[in-house]
């Protein structure tokens, strides 16, 4: 595995590597301090917000659940306080910066698969806001109320760059990485966490890509099943350029005209 000191390296070499680079070894960006106490402020919020509501999950509850045919057609209905789930789903600080830093550097278009109460796509917005007026991120759930508080939150914290759509990501991908839609830069899968589904995505955004994107997977060693999806990654031989290792997160930059094996990073987490 090459480490950062490479990937430095292989940066100042090779321009389809140095929005990685700047993200993960880069100095801090201007404001960026700044962006990043207002996301977390974003955060702040939803904890304190103390309401339950009926959540329809439809990823694995358990490290356990491995076929999409476990999952029930509606999901499986939860009662949760909004507070307790935003805690317990939400992307810790360390990765949310990260995220912030992969939109800055590689947007404008910008994709989230799970949005849940919306915190990670507060950063992404975050991020986005500086590379163009035209950026945009559009974030993806099944679960209808979860969805519906991410939409009025986001809609104030970052009117007019996120859209929130309500579906399955299984169901939505082979559309949204059809010719007929503009391609991402970004995408931020942490939706179901099922090896199938996963794998299914993963090959979408791959063989959908007409131009540079980088796909940031969370949770790549929570369960037997994603770690096998993430050794199925670091086999490619076709599209993927890079792969960066970062213990929970896998990130992995496709370029649709790439051949070979990928190079594989492992860097320390931030
Ligand atoms: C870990 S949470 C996402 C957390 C969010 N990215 C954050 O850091 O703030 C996973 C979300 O994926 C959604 N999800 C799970 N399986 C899904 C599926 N098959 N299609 C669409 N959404 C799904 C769940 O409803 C849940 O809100």
């Amino acid at each position: 595995m090459l480490r950062a000191f490479e990937l430095r390296k292989f940066a100042e070499l090779d321009l389809r590597l140095r929005p990685i680079a700047a993200s993960l070894l880069g100095p801090p960006e201007p404001g960026e301090d700044d962006d990043i106490v207002l996301a977390e402020s974003y955060r702040a919020l939803v904890l304190r917000d103390q309401s339950e509501i009926l959540h329809l999950e439809f990823g694995a509850t358990d490290f356990a659940t491995i076929r999409a045919a476990d999952i029930p057609r509606h999901g499986r209905p939860m009662t949760v306080r909004v507070c307790e789930w935003a805690e317990v789903s939400s992307v810790r600080p360390s990765f949310a910066r990260l995220l912030y830093r992969l939109a800055r550097h590689c947007g404008p278009r910008a994709l989230e698969l799970g949005t849940c109460l919306g915190v990670s796509a507060a950063f992404i917005a975050a991020g986005l806001r500086h590379v163009s007026p035209a950026a945009r991120l559009v974030t993806i759930d099944a679960s209808p109320l979860p969805a519906a508080i991410a939409r009025q939150r986001l809609e104030i914290f970052a009117p007019g760059i996120v859209t929130v759509v309500q579906g399955r990501h299984e169901q939505l991908i082979a559309d949204l990485t059809s010719p007929k839609h503009e391609p991402f830069d970004l995408v931020h899968i942490d939706g179901d966490h099922i090896e199938e589904n996963t794998l299914l995505i993963h090959r979408s955004l791959v063989s959908g890509a007409i131009r540079l994107c980088t796909l940031y997977y969370d949770d790549i060693r929570w369960s037997a099943g994603m770690q096998r999806f993430w050794t199925e990654v670091l086999r490619s031989t076709r599209g993927v350029l890079a792969t960066i290792d970062l213990e929970w997160v896998g990130l992995c930059v496709v370029d649709p005209t790439f051949v070979g094996a990928p190079l594989a990073f492992a860097i320390d987490p931030p």
